[in-house]
């Protein structure tokens, strides 16, 4: 089996975060390289990035297309891994150039842009996924194929939830370019924490649960001075079924590192999943059956979601893997799409739907605030 050749948008240079995460998920399995990039903005820079990387550079993400469609760069697909600003326009160029992208949240900086890659993705039919991470987890996969087969009856209540506290003082101040960007409106878009990790809770909260968010009702705050965009980002939400989700993020959680979670309330139990311990689901049934999953391939689990184990349970797989799921979702789309034999069953890991309601949850929830609080369609 050929690896899948991999090109990435971003992700370059010593002080970036997601890149070098992407680079090891896309290693994870030997069925995939990363062979290319345009990773930075400043043309001299993104080259000298992508020779740290021993891989094959450009200057930014058109001379990069430009060599695919001249037929002297092969690629599979692209990963997008810039700021939020910088990720409509790379997916739409190479979407419609019929070439598949993995691209970073939230989406787009606005509904419009999201919907028009949307269009796109139906039109041309290309494969493309939304790098919600921790839907990689297998626990977390396992959480939603257990709710859609019946196992906790009808949900009646979801709560939904995503504390840091990395940003409970000005660290943008100091230049650090995680915080940097993601507290200027121009670069992250209309909201910082609910754009951030926000769309992380909305989209646990959702896609676990397979029901879409009616409306919405929102309050966010700005509590650390001289911030433009919230840090705090609280909503309640009546969902498609007439239940009740409620989704919050906030970035001043002094002490909290990476507290994303969720529960999720049904007609006949419970089911429960932290990030910070991922490996395993808890389930509780109401007769005194509390019932704990593991990652691990001893457990009669559904295939869709054990054929992306790769280790026996107690050997941790964490967050590289989690990752490393979302690649592998969309290679087996691709190579399913190629007709290859024996691929097996992509797992419907976010995509291009999820980045659109994504972006008009947010659009509701920061014109809900606007309103103090007033009920607010998607
Ligand atoms: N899925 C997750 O769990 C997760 C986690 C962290 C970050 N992210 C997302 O990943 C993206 C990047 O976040 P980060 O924390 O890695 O940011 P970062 O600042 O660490 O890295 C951004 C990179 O993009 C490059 N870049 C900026 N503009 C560019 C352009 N126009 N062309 C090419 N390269 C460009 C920068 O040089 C840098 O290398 C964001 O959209 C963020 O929301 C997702």
């Amino acid at each position: 089996m050929a690896k899948l050749k991999v090109g990435m948008i971003g992700g370059g240079g010593p002080g970036s975060f997601f890149g070098m995460v992407h680079n090891r998920a896309i290693a994870l399995d030997a069925s995939r390289e990363l062979v290319a990039g345009a990773m930075r903005t400043d043309a001299k820079a993104a080259l000298r990035a992508a020779k740290d990387y021993g891989i094959k550079g450009y200057i930014n993400y058109q001379a990069m297309l430009e060599a695919v469609q001249s037929g002297e760069q092969a690629l599979d697909y692209v990963t997008i891994v810039t700021p939020n600003f910088a990720h409509y326009e790379p997916a739409k160029a190479f979407l419609q150039a019929g070439i598949p992208v993995l691209c970073e949240k939230p989406m787009t900086m606005t509904v419009a842009e999201a919907q028009d890659l949307a269009r796109i993705v139906k039109r041309k039919k290309v494969p493309f996924v939304l790098a919600h991470t921790y839907t990689g987890h297998p626990m977390m996969m396992l959480a939603k194929q257990m709710i859609k087969d019946g196992d906790i009856g009808e949900v009646r209540k979801v709560d939904s939830w995503y504390n840091q506290g990395w940003l409970a003082t000005d660290l943008e101040k100091s230049g650090q370019q995680q915080a940097a960007w993601r507290t200027d409106p121009k670069r992250t878009g209309i909201s910082n924490c609910g754009g951030d990790i926000g769309t992380h809770a909305f989209v646990a909260a959702t896609w676990v649960t397979g029901l879409g968010v009616k409306k919405v009702s929102a309050r966010l705050n700005t509590f650390v001075k001289g911030r433009v965009l919230d840090d705090d980002f609280n909503t309640i939400c009546e969902l498609e079924n007439g239940g009740t989700a409620v989704i919050t993020a906030t970035q001043i959680a002094v002490g909290y590192r990476n507290d994303n979670g969720f529960r999720v309330f049904g007609t006949k139990g419970s089911i429960e999943w932290h990030q910070e311990r991922a490996e395993s689901l808890l389930v509780r049934h109401g007769d005194g059956r509390d019932v704990t999953y593991w990652t691990g391939a001893e457990f009669d689990l559904p295939a869709e979601v054990s054929s992306y184990f790769r280790v026996p349970s107690g050997h941790n797989e964490d967050f590289f893997p989690a990752l490393a799921n979302l690649h592998t979702t969309i290679e087996r789309q691709i190579r399913k799409g190629r007709g290859e034999k024996g691929i097996p069953v992509a797992f419907p890991h976010p995509g291009v739907e999820e980045g659109v309601a994504g972006m008009k949850f947010i659009k509701a929830a920061v014109d809900s605030s606007k309103k103090k609080g007033a009920w607010t369609r998607l």
